[in-house]
């Protein structure tokens, strides 16, 4: 897969170009290196990781032996992502700058789809898009796997520290994030567009929920 040109436009987030990778990511670094395990993920499947960020995600999957891809339409998050998959010469990671609400892929090509904390953070009409764009490019007998907020959020210093930073975030991300809570989450995502969990978990002194997901057989 090529990497496409970096032509596309988001100013969704305000952070330093690196303030992502420093602080964000090595809290999530042990979920994200379990996650392949957790979800059953073999060597050489084909996994695309949708909102991909700094593609950390994306990198641990290919440390991990998967092929792997990455979408995310900022310039800067995409970069990261390039930049560290060259500096550690992984060659099956792929990154490509586009809008999740319309993936430049065939129907059903991935054995997995996954999205990290790439939910919360939208506005209901989008995140619909995003959740339909998943079923639509993973395989009919592949999986969806979801991380997010755990919802309800616990009451412990963590929840409080993540409802802070939402609201630090504000505009259309801290109303996804009020939407996001006040539906239920990732469950209700899960009922509304007709997915099946199949595996479940709560991680990061249960702030964090990761679900496997199937289609549902039609
Ligand atoms: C909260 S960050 C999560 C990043 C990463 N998945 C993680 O787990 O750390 C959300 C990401 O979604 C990206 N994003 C927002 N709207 C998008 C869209 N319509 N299409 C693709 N990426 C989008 C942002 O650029 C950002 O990198």
């Amino acid at each position: 897969m090529a990497i496409l040109p970096l032509s596309g436009h988001n100013r969704s987030i305000k952070m330093p170009k690196n303030g992502y990778q420093i602080i964000i990511d090595p809290v999530l670094l042990s979920v994200r290196q379990m996650l392949p395990a957790f979800c059953g993920m073999k060597p050489c499947e084909g996994v695309l990781d949708v909102c991909c960020g700094t593609g950390a995600q994306v990198i641990e999957y290919a440390r991990q032996g998967l092929l792997t891809t990455g979408v995310d339409n900022s310039t800067a998050m995409v970069n990261a992502g390039i930049k560290e998959k060259r500096g550690l010469g992984l060659e099956n990671a792929c990154f490509y700058l586009a809008d999740a609400t319309a993936l430049p892929f065939e129907d059903n090509c991935f054995d997995h789809v996954s999205i990290s904390f790439g939910l919360h953070d939208k506005e209901k009409a989008i995140r619909n898009r995003v959740v339909a764009e998943i079923k639509r490019v993973v395989k009919k007998d592949g999986s969806v796997v979801l991380v997010d907020f755990n919802i309800p959020l616990p009451n412990n210093f963590w929840a409080l520290l993540a409802r802070s930073i939402e609201f630090m975030a504000g505009g259309t991300h801290y109303r996804g994030f009020k939407d996001f809570t006040a539906t239920g989450g990732l469950k209700s995502i899960l009922h509304e567009h007709g997915l099946t969990e199949h595996k479940s978990g709560n991680f990061k002194s249960g702030i964090v929920k990761v679900i496997q997901a199937k289609l549902n057989e039609e």
